[in-house]
């Protein structure tokens, strides 16, 4: 937990995100149509929510899997050697996948995840952000599709935390500090 008082301030409403999440997912339809099953990958823990509001806006016959990767610990600065913590349950060899970030920020979580998942040889693999901060990028990375361009600010919120706390809410927000 931080030990600095900050507070929140709305960036994306709920409603924004939801309306975004349809447009989304008539585009990954028109993508993915005719597959005969979706494997919807989610990165731990950020995309819990996104994952869960995507799914259920698609209609597809889909599947999900999880996998986890490192990332900002407790901290705000991205730990760029990405590891992973938990790997899918199932094989995705020819099959079509869709990996679900919350957001790109410096780019090495979805380039590395990227690289390894087309290693196993997927029919299709496509990637979906949520969030996506341009300006931070370190690596040439770009999702296939983005929800908003944000930014360089610290967001909570909608399943993305701030060392662990603020996933429950419902909306995006930036992190203020009130001692700056
Ligand atoms: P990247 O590897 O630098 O692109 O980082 C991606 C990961 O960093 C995301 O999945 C988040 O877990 C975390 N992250 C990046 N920006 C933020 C933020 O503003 N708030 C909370 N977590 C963030």
């Amino acid at each position: 937990m931080s030990a600095r008082p900050y507070v929140i301030d709305e960036m994306i409403s709920a409603k924004a995100i939801a309306a975004r999440i349809e447009e989304l997912c008539r585009e990954i339809q028109e993508e993915f149509q005719g597959t005969d099953k979706l494997v919807v990958v989610g990165l731990l823990r950020g995309s819990f929510v996104f994952i869960a509001d995507l799914v259920r806006e698609l209609d597809l016959p889909i599947e999900v899997d999880f996998l986890e990767a490192s990332s900002y610990g407790d901290g705000m600065e991205s730990s760029r050697e990405v590891r992973i913590l938990k790997d899918l349950r199932g094989a995705i060899e020819g099959r079509d996948v869709l990996v679900v970030e919350d957001i790109v920020d410096t780019g090495h979580t979805l380039n590395h995840v990227t690289g390894l998942l087309k290693s196993r040889q997927p029919a299709r693999l496509k990637s979906i952000a949520l969030l996506d901060k341009p300006s931070r990028r370190e690596v040439d990375f770009k999702a296939s599709w983005t929800g908003f361009e944000i930014p360089d600010e610290f967001v909570v919120g909608y399943g993305i935390d701030f060392a662990q706390r603020n996933r429950n809410l419902p909306f995006i927000g930036s992190v203020r500090f009130t001692d700056a």
